[in-house]
């Protein structure tokens, strides 16, 4: 457990950070991780290992493989392989403010950030964790497959399926390294632009294969980093059809959004790119931030007065208008069709005592003592309190418990639906706005603000998710909270050192406004905007009756926006509105606003094969390996993009390209007009 544990978060955190770092995020797949630890070699599993190394293998594992090793595991890689929040926010102040906390500082408040949320997760685990309601169905196919892998492993079927996946898993692999490398127009071949080379509305509309071209309509995409379900939380392969047709609706009012607004030249849209995370002045050049700020960051009146007020490119306003309405939309949507539910189960639990079945099981461990979680917090605070003084964040010592306040307000709320419908609404936006109201004029301490409001929300739900996997697999609550520490402060160090690794050799790439194919800043580019925009300029840029100041109001449209379907359904129960997942179709109304675009369309066709034809038609096959399939895809391709990234990517210094050919064109790799 310890040997696998510790390599797989190790690979994964390395892996999570350069990904961040992509011109479209690619997430570290928890299927495949899941997958790859049944497939390394362990000592009672693979029978040469047993006559050849038995003493070294025994005493790396001395039993069989079970479930409960394999489920720790899991928790532990899965955990060190998302990009910590604390990261944007060193990345930022180091291209943008060329502030560079020690590593000493840095990795104090990686580690505070990151585990502060698990004190509230504890605290609350016997409400979101313990009883029956708090369901997580997202660990559903995951605790399937962890069944499926431990039983009858001697049987045909298990050497059909592992043979299965690694055929999958080579061939991806070979295959990823023509649209990631040799051949880019892979990426996305576009016939209208193939067509018409020299239109500018042409990569506007079908463009997609660079970061921040265009948005990629009918463009066929095959490069699985993007089709995958790297693209998102959403894959293809597995989430349900009715949830995906609500994204791909969103996604088609999205692009007439963004044509509609460029071709009215709607907030001067054409002043600035089409896409782009950046900020302008009205004359188009990009904005220089540092100079309205002070020499301590701080807003000054004067210079803003001098310099302007920035500008966003519309696709990025409109970006940030879908993002408010649907934590509105979110929280309606929960509340008209699952109110009842839960407020039956709230009563249920407020009078009986928790007869889970799963938990009456689990009493046989001790459970983590609350001391445990009180003095994680303790810690933690701490860490956090020492590191926002000596980090030069602004942020005053009574911000930090307002942020922290505001988290713990926000957990059981979001976490009462992510528990039932698994879907957590991301709240950042609404956090940088209380924000940017109660520490005006501080684009610094606004990031600090919103990684003590916002991230601990996010870090307390994967830890009551793991919980619950640890319920249902029964791995002993203590090792579940072990091992998913343990994999914080792995994936935190690794993130640290794969952030600066990043930063020494790709500044230039990172501050450009398209980026590479290998390499974009637009994650932090995009989440400095957003620091200046609340953290300085607020109020004369989202007060009421000023420019944006319409965009906090679509926190209440959002708010409206599910009931009209809860309605229609109640008239016309026949028509399916209650299949349309309301905060998923308004999300997508900002999802072209940065990166490569191409994939959607192949996105669509296949989930239609799969989702539809597959599991309609050859349902014995869609059981067997269709959630397989996706973890060998998705596996695959981490590994090229690791091999590759390191190989001639760049990411050890020095970028090898690929001779330009047909298939590499200077330019756009789809041959649409280069327009930046
Ligand atoms: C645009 O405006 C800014 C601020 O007024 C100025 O510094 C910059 O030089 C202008 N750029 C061009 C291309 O005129």
């Amino acid at each position: 457990m310890w040997f696998l544990s510790i390599g797989l978060s190790c690979f994964g955190a390395v892996l999570g950070q350069i990904f961040y770092f992509r011109p479209q995020p690619v997430l570290v797949s928890q299927p495949f991780l899941q997958a790859l630890e049944e497939i390394i070699p362990g000592p009672g599993k693979n029978a040469q290992f047993k006559t050849s190394d038995t003493r070294f293998w025994r005493f790396m594992n001395p039993g069989n493989f079970n479930i409960k090793e394999h489920v720790a595991i899991t928790i532990m890689a899965s955990t060190a392989s998302s990009s910590a929040l604390a990261i944007s926010i060193f990345a930022t102040q180091d291209l943008y403010y060329n502030v560079r906390p020690n590593a000493a500082v840095g990795i104090f408040s990686l580690i505070g950030s990151q585990l502060i949320g698990y004190s509230a997760a504890g605290i609350m685990r016997s409400f979101l964790v313990y009883p029956t309601f708090a369901v997580y169905p997202q660990l559903m196919p995951m605790a399937q497959l962890f069944d499926a892998l431990h039983r009858g492993k001697e049987a045909v079927m298990q050497k059909k399926r592992l043979k299965f996946f690694w055929s999958i898993f080579v061939a991806i692999f070979v295959w990823e390294w023509f649209p990631e490398y040799i051949a880019p127009t892979l990426t996305g071949i576009s016939i209208f632009c193939l067509a018409n080379q020299k239109s500018a509305w042409f990569t506007r509309i079908f463009g997609g294969a660079a970061g921040n071209e265009g948005l990629g309509a009918f463009s066929i995409c095959l490069d699985w980093a993007y089709v995958g379900s790297g693209a998102g939380s959403i894959g293809a392969l597995f989430t349900p059809l009715s949830t995906q047709l609500s994204l791909y609706a969103g996604s088609a009012v999205c692009m007439i959004a963004f044509c509609a607004c460029y071709a009215m030249n709607t907030w001067k849209a054409q002043n600035f790119p089409f896409l782009s995370q950046l900020l302008y002045f009205e004359n188009g050049t990009e904005y220089d931030q540092l100079s309205i700020l002070n020499p301590d960051f701080t807003l000054n009146e004067e210079k803003l007065a001098v310099q302007g007020l920035p500008w966003y490119a519309a696709s990025q306003l409109l970006f940030k208008v879908s993002r408010t309405m649907y934590i509105g939309a979110a929280i309606m949507h929960f509340f008209l069709w699952n109110f009842k539910t839960i407020l039956n189960i709230v009563l249920d639990f407020r009078i009986g005592k928790c007869n889970d079945p799963h938990y009456q099981k689990m009493k046989v461990y001790k459970d983590i003592s609350n001391w445990w979680y009180l003095a994680i917090f303790v810690g933690t605070t701490a860490m956090a309190m020492a590191t926002i003084y000596t980090s030069g964040s602004g942020l005053p010592w009574w911000g930090l418990f307002a942020a922290l306040a505001f988290a713990w307000m926000f957990i059981p709320i979001i976490g009462t639906l992510y528990a039932t419908v698994g879907y957590a609404p991301n709240i950042e936006i609404l956090v940088q706005m209380l924000g940017g109201a109660l520490i005006p004029g501080k684009p610094v301490a606004n990031m600090y603000f919103t990684l003590y409001g916002y991230n601990p929300v996010v870090q307390s739900l994967s830890l009551l998710r793991d919980l619950k996997l640890g319920q249902y697999t029964k791995l002993p609550p203590r090792v579940t909270f072990c091992v998913q520490t343990i994999g914080t402060i792995i994936g935190a160090l690794l993130n640290f050192v794969i952030m600066k690794t990043v930063l020494n050799s790709q500044r230039e790439i990172l501050l450009g406004v398209q980026g590479t194919n290998v390499w974009s800043g637009q994650q932090v580019q995009s989440y400095n905007s957003a620091a200046i925009a609340w953290g300085a300029l607020a109020k004369p840029l989202y007060a009421t009756g000023t420019r944006y100041g319409f965009v906090p109001y679509m926190l209440i449209a959002g708010l409206g926006f599910p009931i009209p379907f809860w309605l229609l359904h109640r008239k016309y129960p026949k028509f399916g509105f209650n299949y349309v997942f309301t905060p998923i179709l308004v999300a997508e109304l900002g999802v072209f606003s940065a990166g490569i675009n191409s994939s959607l369309f192949a996105m669509f066709l296949l989930t239609i094969y799969s989702q539809y034809y597959l599991r309609k038609y050859h349902a014995t096959w869609f059981r067997k390996y269709n959630f397989l399939l996706s973890a060998a895809l998705d596996g695959g391709t981490a590994v090229m993009v690791f091999v590759y990234t390191f190989a001639v990517g760049g990411g050890s210094g020095k970028v090898v390209p690929f001779p330009t050919w047909a298939l590499n064109p200077n330019g756009n790799p789809d041959y649409c007009k280069r327009l930046t």
